[in-house]
């Protein structure tokens, strides 16, 4: 018979009855189809803790894109948003890729709708395209070059110094690598509405409880932030940097995600999240979107095998080019 106790472990944070999947251990569960499927799970640093303890390779857009480029598995499934698993399908047209859930998405990627940009584009026929990763798969179909927050110089300053370019679709870091490079690349008018939710007020009160502190940024953030960052960088740019330095406190301005690696790399070291300009439950800056993932939704989607996403065959050979040449230039 159900004890009270057991009856109140199928309900779920909402306080329903959880009759899909009751007494399941979902990281037992989800091992164990991993191993059935010959599936890889690929998670970003942005996923919950839960997820990226029992990913099977964790890191930065690049690093993730790199991996699902060389998997051998039958199955790859994303802990991460829409775009990134819509790359790794263009990168395995034939691999099944799943996205725990399809909603998933990216404030970022929705700003720049394909019809919009496709006109801008053809307003300066004499630009290059090139896109950071975080975009649908029409709009790299239209791009040139794909890069990411880790490799984007490098792409840059591969073009020749006269050519225009256009970068799309986030400003603040087609502003940051502008000033880098000295170029005047024209930018789409694109964020992350997770780094452009940090609060400079709430960033200076912070500072005089820990003057001690350095700030760190990922360069997606605000131009005020950047300007006052000591080091600017991808996800794993700032990992490295905290793991590599000899200071012992930071603030980081990226999605609060990654103070998991970055606690564990570095158990000796105070890592402080900045803050938000909204106040909400972490205080810090969360993706809903990455967020959105969870060990329940992996287990049914490695079970079920869905949602997995699909990319039209011609849309595919299109965008593989950008992504290619981007994958080219980071050997
Ligand atoms: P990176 O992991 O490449 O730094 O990207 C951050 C991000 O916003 C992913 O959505
Ligand atoms: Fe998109 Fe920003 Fe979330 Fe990254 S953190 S997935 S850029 S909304």
């Amino acid at each position: 018979m159900e004890t009270l106790v057991s009856a109140k472990k199928n309900l779920n944070k909402k306080g329903f009855l959880d009759i899909e999947t009751p007494n399941i251990d979902y990281v037992k569960e989800i091992l164990k189809l991993k191993k059935e499927k010959n599936a890889v799970l690929l998670a970003h640093y942005y996923q919950i803790d839960e997820i990226q303890e029992i990913a099977d390779f964790v890191g930065d857009s690049l690093a993730l894109a790199q991996q699902a480029a060389k998997t051998d598995a039958d199955i790859i499934v994303f802990a991460g948003v829409h775009f990134m698993a819509e790359t790794a399908k263009i990168l395995n047209p034939t691999k099944k890729v799943l996205l725990p859930d399809l909603l998933a998405g990216c404030s970022l990627a929705d700003s720049c709708p394909p019809e919009q940009f496709s006109e801008f584009k053809k307003k300066h026929p004499d630009h290059l395209v090139v896109t950071y990763i975080n975009c649908s798969a029409e709009i790299k179909a239209l791009s040139d070059y794909v890069c990411t927050s880790s490799n984007a110089r490098k792409i840059i300053d591969s073009i020749p110094q006269d050519q225009p370019i256009i970068f799309a679709p986030d400003r603040n870091l087609g502003d940051y690598l502008n000033k880098e490079t000295g170029r005047e690349m024209l930018l789409w008018d694109g964020a992350c509405m997770v780094h452009e939710a940090f609060s400079m007020e709430k960033l200076i009160d912070l500072y005089k409880e820990h003057p001690d502190a350095e700030l760190i940024a990922h360069p997606e953030s605000e131009a005020h932030m950047l300007k006052v960052a000591k080091y600017i960088g991808s996800t794993s740019g700032l990992l490295n940097h905290v793991k590599n330095s000899d200071k012992k406190k930071f603030i980081v301005a990226t999605e609060a995600g990654i103070l998991f690696q970055m606690l564990q790399e570095n158990p000796d070291k105070i890592i402080i999240p900045a803050p938000a300009k909204e106040d909400n439950t972490c205080a810090c800056s969360e993706c809903a979107y990455m967020k959105m993932n969870t060990l329940k939704k992996l287990y049914l989607c490695l079970k079920h095998e869905l949602p997995n996403i699909e990319v039209e065959a011609e849309l595919c050979k299109k965008a593989i080019i950008p992504i290619n040449r981007m994958l080219e230039l980071s050997k």
